[in-house]
């Protein structure tokens, strides 16, 4: 218990407007901390940085990073082939990706239909399952893809299947990552190999946000087990003069196997009319320890 007292959380301040970059939605998504990379890229005096996500989800800080112009390259990994074929699809087809979600009706019969694409998992057809993952992670309570679609199957709720899909802003969304295809590299390995690679390259800042220790399995594939969470704590101890933050939800297992680094918590406020504060671990490599100090 007297692992988690010391001193006051480092204070991060969240920025709401940064979530409207990703056309997912991610629950417990990262995008509120998109200044406060791009600061400590800045900090860091990295030009013409290569932000890279090993666990990216919906990338929400790299995002904002690249459409602000705060990173020059963005490297996006995820080993589930529903979220790569997503990213995939988006960065290569963009426009037909746009017409996909313009045109594609909004109704628990579609909803069905792309369930049945989701289920079948066809990797070889990567814009159908990237478009079922989306259409799934935009129509489902919470985003979340085991759920049900916003409203109930018979559409009975106060709130209906097109409550969090706004065709036209979701497209525009899409074109844009579209227009910045040249400077994005989208991958499919494990994360902890991604984060060998570059978390120690000078040019690079790698912000590492892996499943949580705790989370609730429904979320996103999360086979992620304790023995995962220690080799990748093992990897990053290979290179303590990268530029590397990691987070993670606040747990004595992580702080031992971090032990050799710097871990702190940190708390991020919302600006006010955004709820609460969400209290979580900071881990950062030498370099950006000395920047945060
Ligand atoms: C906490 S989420 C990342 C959220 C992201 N930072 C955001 O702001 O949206 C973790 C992601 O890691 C992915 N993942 C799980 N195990 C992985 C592994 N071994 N290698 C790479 N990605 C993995 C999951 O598919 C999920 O999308």
């Amino acid at each position: 218990m007297t692992a988690l007292v010391m001193d006051s959380p480092l204070q991060v301040r969240a920025s709401g407007r940064n979530a409207a970059f990703s056309p997912l939605r991610y629950p417990g998504g990262k995008a509120a901390l998109a200044n406060f990379f791009g600061d400590v890229i800045e900090r860091l005096g990295i030009s013409n940085a290569r932000y890279v996500e090993p666990y990216a989800g919906g990338v929400g800080a790299g995002i904002a990073l690249l459409r602000q112009d705060r990173v020059q390259e963005l490297v996006i990994n995820d080993i589930d082939p529903a979220v790569h074929s997503f990213w995939r699809a988006v960065v290569e087809y963009p426009d037909k990706f746009a017409d996909l979600v313009v045109n594609t009706p909004l109704n628990v019969d579609e909803w069905r239909n792309q369930k049945h694409v989701y289920r079948e998992a066809n990797e070889s057809n990567y814009l159908a399952l990237g478009f079922a993952f989306f259409y799934l992670n935009r129509t489902n309570r919470s985003g979340i893809l085991n759920a049900g679609p916003i409203g109930g199957m018979d559409q009975s709720g106060n709130y209906k299947i097109d409550a969090r899909y706004n065709r036209q802003q979701l497209a525009e969304r899409i074109s844009r990552i579209g227009e910045l295809s040249s400077r994005i590299t989208v991958i499919s390995l494990d994360g902890a190999s991604v984060a060998r690679q570059y978390a120690g390259d000078p040019s690079s800042f790698t912000y590492i946000d892996p499943p949580y220790v705790e989370a609730g399995g429904s979320l996103y594939l999360n086979s992620f087990t304790y023995r995962d969470h220690a080799q990748l704590a093992k990897s990053l101890d290979r290179c303590p003069d990268g530029n590397w933050i990691v987070t993670y939800d606040p747990s004595d297992f992580i702080r031992r196997i971090y032990a050799k680094h710097d871990v702190r918590e940190y708390e991020l406020n919302y600006s006010a009319n955004r709820t609460g504060k969400a209290r979580e671990l900071l881990i950062a490599s030498r370099p950006v320890a000395r920047v945060l100090a």
